[in-house]
């Protein structure tokens, strides 16, 4: 069994489907321990082979029925394994028809059809759709849905499918619906929902004038947290009307909110649905970041209706044709309706959080992977975030207005079609007559490119030689060829004034990199200058430049692009911080006067916006110091930069408290550029004088959790209080469960800030919570609030002696037997062994081989624990 789901697949095998399906009418006689399946099925032959079989999908089914044009079939006529049934002769062009049966109650995998709160729903991305009936379950296969829904009046007053509800009726104590989609689709798009749910309504009017009807659908005591959700489903579908000229194409968009969920929301055509987490709230449960995660994941699975389900994949090594499009697309949107350095700053932030590690470990692989074993481990932030980066380099090469022809000519020859990123980068460069023949490499080959920029300039010709030197790095052990990227590029003079690059007002200059090596010349410059390089992070690479401390720290100050400007504060502190990492002595610090002075000024510049402050208080995660490194002493790196922290609160005490009270006063909430800005500098500079462990500030922290009117300045204390073994801290823990016991969402928070607590033993009180009543494995998101931050807590995960690791892995291998999804994105802790410190590395290892050696571990772990394990 595990043998054919274990197989490694490879996009060089790639076949077109020998039958397609032109229309696919589905029954359920829903039940939650045995629902009836019923599908009728039009198949015809695509391909010449006329022998061929037609072989379907499907897993965990009870086949009832089996019939082909009205006859049905004998046992010798079909063969079914564990994962597909075969049928070994069949006409050109039959009807299909087949029953089954299936135990949603049992799902506990949350895909195909399961029940969550006693609703029942479907989740069918990736390959989710064989689990619910026998199809060709693969997203070339288009086609049409008709669905017939038939379940108890009693509890299951809503029922909902994709398109437009056709017919409804009833007989006895069970009622039935049938929803008919006019757009064809892969079967991973298919949905369906039935409960006892909330209906709230909206409405958006295109462009064209037709009214669409928006529908969210949540259990009834959620029904008045949508509102937020709702009003930015109808920014969303402005957005996309204005800056691509897509309208939404059916009378009716549905949006359902769901408990357990893997993921965090679902495309499915017409029919949305989504994690709780992205949609409910309200200002006393929702901080200002799930604020705009929820607008932003709206949005998403709102863009997907063009970029993903009119437009679909050919197979699923294209995930980034849909994925990194749409992530490009809700980024952009999110910059629109909010601050688009800001934006740019947390999607830079996540790339190198995570997408630097992975790109770096053994799971690497391209923006559009050339094999795996197990699809659902692809679902990554190389193919999401990555994949949008490339989207946003070609947006820079084309310019805007290109970019929106090469969008159009995309829609124009492929709606309705599945395609590949192929297709996609022709249509761009067709449409704007650039060539990105060598671009396409960014799909191919995987790791992070290296730039180093220096300068050599020449006084007496007032000329600046800039070079650039690119190492393109290696994909499984082979040298890349060179990546072509834009380069946003300005100059400042040492006062931090900018340069005139052409004499005649040019500030900024875009140039193409191409080659191993670039000398740029600037010409009638007077002094030397500083380079402000890939702006905006104009390419997902990493750079070093040969820029002095003071000259970061005016660059800091100075820089007109205010992504640049947290960019320079960034790289003068992941040197100061490095410095101190690879010195010998933690406890004699370097001391980084003029850093502890810049960061003064930046407290001290009233002109910044208080978004922008904040953020540039932020010092490089843990994590990507650990990136710049080649060995990791994940304590080591702990230690330096709390250190680094602490300094930084000693030396602008003044300021912090002085910022602080200015953020303080507080008017109606509202999730307003400068509001979100003044609530994250308040909380950032509280976290920075709690450091300094005086009893003011710990007061200061109660203070504010008693007043605070919203959930923001509530985790605001939560957050950095865990780290302090406090009274305070006890009974800001205490009294958040007793007001939020009773609020799904708003307990994962507290469970998540415990798990994360720095705080001297911290491993031993955070195994407890997995014994608190409210903690469950079934539960995605409860199980990541607690098993996953604690695997992001460097002292607690990586504990000398290795407990931290045995009691993950033990969590994980119990969670793979109910859930492999949720267990396999855990296990990606584990990947990076072999980059920790001998002692600590070969600890994690022998937890690697535990789990590897676990009868039935799910394909998604298996192939994990191999990567990590693999010396190629
Ligand atoms: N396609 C979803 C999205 O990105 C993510 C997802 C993948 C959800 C697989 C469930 C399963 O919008
Ligand atoms: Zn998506």
């Amino acid at each position: 069994m595990k043998s054919d789901q274990n197989r490694r697949k490879y996009l060089s095998e790639y076949q077109s489907p020998e039958f397609t399906i032109k229309s696919t009418n589905l029954a359920f006689e829903l039940d939650e321990t045995q629902t009836r399946v019923l599908s009728k099925l039009q198949i015809s032959r695509q391909t010449d082979s006329l022998d061929a079989p037609l072989v379907l999908d499907g897993i965990g089914l009870t086949l009832l029925n089996l019939n082909i044009d009205g006859t049905s079939l004998h046992s010798g006529q079909y063969g079914v394994t564990e994962y597909q049934l075969t049928i070994f002769e069949v006409p050109d062009e039959f009807e299909f028809s087949c029953e089954v049966e299936i135990n949603p109650a049992a799902n506990t995998r949350l895909e195909g059809l399961y029940l969550s709160s006693g609703n029942f729903c479907t989740q069918c991305e990736a390959e989710g759709f064989r689990f619910i009936t026998y199809y060709i379950d693969r997203p070339d296969v288009m086609s049409v849905f008709e669905t017939r829904i038939s379940a108890p009046k009693a509890g299951f007053p809503i029922m909902l499918s994709n398109g437009n509800r056709i017919r409804s009726g009833e007989s006895g104590n069970r009622h039935w619906v049938e929803w008919s989609d006019p757009y064809p689709k892969p079967c991973y798009l298919f949905a369906l929902v039935a409960g006892d749910l909330a209906r709230i309504d909206g409405e958006f009017i295109t462009a064209s004038g037709k009214a669409v009807a928006l529908q969210f659908f949540t259990e009834h005591h959620n029904r008045q947290k949508c509102a937020h959700a709702m009003r930015s489903l109808q920014k969303a579908m402005k957005w996309d009307e204005d800056t691509f000229g897509l309208e939404y194409d059916l009378d009716l968009f549905m949006v359902v909110a769901i408990d357990d969920f893997n993921m965090g929301a679902m495309e499915n055509k017409g029919l949305n649905v989504f994690n709780t987490k992205y949609v409910l709230a309200n200002p006393q449960t929702a901080t200002d970041n799930d604020y705009l995660a929820i607008e932003a994941v709206i949005g998403h699975e709102y863009f997907h209706n063009w970029t993903g389900n009119r437009v679909t994949c050919r197979d699923w090594f294209q995930i980034s044709l849909k994925e990194g499009l749409t992530v490009f697309r809700d980024q952009e949107f999110s910059s629109d309706m909010a601050s688009r350095s800001i934006q740019r700053i947390n999607d830079v932030r996540m790339l190198r959080n995570h997408q630097f590690p992975e790109d770096a470990g053994p799971m690497s692989h391209p923006v559009r992977p050339a094999s795996y074993q197990e699809i659902n481990n692809f679902y990554t932030a190389t193919v999401y975030n990555k994949g949008a980066e490339l989207v946003r380099m070609i947006h820079t090469l084309l310019g805007k207005d290109n970019f929106r022809k090469g969008m159009d000519l995309y829609f124009q020859r492929h709606d309705g079609q599945a395609v590949t990123t192929d297709d996609f980068r022709l249509a761009m460069q067709d449409a704007s007559g650039v060539n990105l023949d060598q671009f396409q490499l960014w799909y191919q080959q995987s790791g992070t490119p290296r730039i180093e920029i220096s300068r050599d300039f020449d006084q007496a010709e007032k000329t600046l030689y800039l070079e650039i030197k690119q190492d393109p790095g290696t994909t499984l052990g082979k040298a890349n060829q060179p990546f072509h990227m834009p380069m946003r590029l300005a100059l400042f003079d040492q006062q931090g004034k900018a340069i005139d690059l052409d004499g005649q007002g040019l500030l900024e200059q875009i140039v193409d990199i191409k080659e191993q090596n670039h000398r740029f010349k600037f010409e009638g410059i007077d002094q030397e200058p500083l380079v402000s390089a890939f702006r905006g992070f104009s390419a997902p690479i990493i750079t070093g430049s040969d820029l002095r401390d003071e000259e970061l720290a005016t660059l800091m100050s100075c820089d007109t692009d205010p992504f640049n400007r947290w960019e320079a504060g960034q790289q003068y502190a992941t040197r100061v911080m490095l410095g101190r990492i690879v010195s010998k002595d933690v406890q004699k610090p370097v001391h980084p006067r003029e850093m502890l002075e810049a960061y003064r000024v930046i407290l001290d510049d009233d002109k910044m916006d208080y978004a922008l402050v904040a953020e540039m208080m932020i010092l490089p995660s843990e994590k990507y110091l650990g990136e710049m490194l080649d060995s990791v002493d994940v304590h080591k790196i702990r230690l330096v930069r709390e250190g680094t922290r602490g300094l930084i609160a000693e030396a602008t005490e003044d300021l912090l408290l002085k910022r602080y009270e200015e953020c303080s006063e507080q008017g109606e909430y509202r999730v307003t550029p400068e509001d979100t800005g003044k609530r994250s500098l308040k909380n950032i500079c509280l976290a920075f004088l709690l450091i300094l462990e005086k009893t003011k500030y710990f007061d200061l922290c109660l203070q504010q959790f008693n007043n605070a009117g919203n959930m923001t300045d509530q985790i605001g204390c939560l957050l950095p209080i865990v780290h302090f073994q406090n009274p305070v801290r006890e009974e800001i823990v205490r009294r958040y469960y007793e007001q939020w016991q009773k609020t799904a969402l708003v307990v994962d928070k507290w469970f998540s800030a415990q798990a994360s607590s720095y705080a001297k033993d911290s491993l031993a009180h955070i195994k407890t919570l997995f014994d608190h009543p409210d903690y469950s494995i079934h539960n995605p998101n409860r199980a990541r609030s607690l098993l996953g931050s604690l695997i992001a807590n460097s002292s607690a995960f990586h504990e000398l002696g290795g407990a931290g690791y045995e009691f993950v892995a033990g969590k994980i291998i119990e969670i793979d037997a109910i859930n492999p999804q949720v267990a396999a994105r855990m296990a990606n802790a584990f990947l990076h062994w072999r980059k920790l410190l001998p002692s600590q590395g070969q600890l994690m290892k022998q937890q690697i081989e535990i789990i590897i050696s676990t009868p039935n571990l799910s394909s998604g772990l298996n192939e994990l624990m191999t990567a990590s394990l693999s010396t190629d």
